[in-house]
């Protein structure tokens, strides 16, 4: 049950790693529940064979109604890796809801799957889904959130001697799924980002709301610029797609909005000295982000990348194995 799926009347079951049985944001999770996860990523990739059998007789099944290669590809291989099973259904066609109701479809895929991934049009659906779902349910990118990516994200600047706490990380671009995430992120962490938009591309005012305020308790600072300078001695420079899957019909003028916002080695000299470069991809070189930039030393993108798998599995062992992650966190 989320914190934004407050009708839902699941209880998390005894022993559970988390207070939240689905992962629909970051906003879901406790602060040492975020940095618990990152510390499990961290073991789960660094010793898989400890893991081997974890998700043996298990099965995910993966919706989606947009397309992807990462997101399913890393769950695929996450999942099987650790011995388990995974049943992907293509949404994209045929919208979830249309052959048969969301209730009946749960209902259904709760008597053969130990948790549902879901990549959706709406979150309004994500959260209806973890309502009616006896199984965990995973946001597997919505148009609001994408906490996959963000736990990847996280796990990959940790690694790379970035400073969650002092580190300053700058979003440059379109203020929606990956942004909210990474806001939400650094507001549990107590961080510092500046997110950097066209006015009209800031980030939704409800996540920021809610991130603001959880800022105010854990000390984050979260600043909203609308100049690309505002990248001055960031630890890492962050962008995405202009073009969010979903909002093609508005192509044209988003390029034009976001025209000032690429990436390119000028933007990259205004940050901190061996400051990273993070794209969540699919990058559109040449838009978001300059080839020199995306192919040079400080680009830790394909990091990120791999990182969503093991991030993953860290997340779906403290969903559906708490008892190995538990004995994995031991000191
Ligand atoms: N970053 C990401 O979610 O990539 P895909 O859209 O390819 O899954
Ligand atoms: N903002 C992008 C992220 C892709 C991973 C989109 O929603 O298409």
């Amino acid at each position: 049950m989320s914190h934004s799926s407050s009708t839902s009347a699941r209880a998390v079951g005894a022993g559970a790693l988390l207070a939240t049985r689905d992962l629909l944001q970051i906003a879901d999770l406790a602060t040492h529940e975020l940095t618990q996860l990152i510390t499990l990523a961290r073991t789960v990739k660094r010793k898989p064979q400890s893991f081997a059998d974890a998700f043996r007789q298990r099965t995910l099944v993966m919706l989606f109604e947009k397309p992807s290669l990462r997101t399913r590809v890393s769950f695929e291989a996450g999942f099987q890796r650790l011995g388990g099973g995974v049943s992907f259904l293509d949404h994209q066609a045929t919208p979830l809801g249309v052959r048969e109701s969301i209730e009946d479809y749960a209902h259904t895929l709760e008597r053969y799957a130990h948790a549902i991934v879901m990549r959706v049009r709406s979150h309004a659906l994500l959260t209806r889904m973890a309502e009616c779902s006896a199984v965990p349910v995973v946001n597997a990118l919505s148009d609001l959130h994408h906490p996959c990516q963000a736990l990847a994200d996280m796990l990959t600047l940790i690694e790379r001697g970035f400073d969650p706490v002092h580190g300053h990380l700058a979003w440059i671009g379109d203020g929606n799924n990956v942004c909210h995430s990474l806001v939400e992120a650094v507001a549990a962490l107590g961080g510092r980002i500046t997110v950097i938009t066209p006015e009209s591309r800031a980030p939704d005012s409800d996540v920021m709301r809610i991130a603001l305020g959880r800022a105010f308790r854990t000390g984050a600072r979260i600043d909203v610029a609308h100049d690309p300078a505002a990248v001055d001695g960031a630890h890492a420079v962050y962008t995405d797609t202009w073009v969010s899957m979903g909002d093609e019909a508005d192509a044209d003028r988003q390029r034009a909005l976001l025209a000032p916002f690429r990436v390119d080695a000028a933007l990259m000299a205004r940050a901190a000295p061996g400051a990273h470069f993070m794209h969540c991809l699919p990058a559109h070189r040449g838009e978001e982000v300059a080839d020199e930039v995306i192919d040079s030393p400080a680009s830790i993108v394909f990091d990120q990348a791999e990182n969503r798998m093991h991030a993953q599995n860290a997340l779906l062992l403290a969903l559906l194995r708490p008892d190995l992650a538990r004995t994995a966190l031991a000191p």
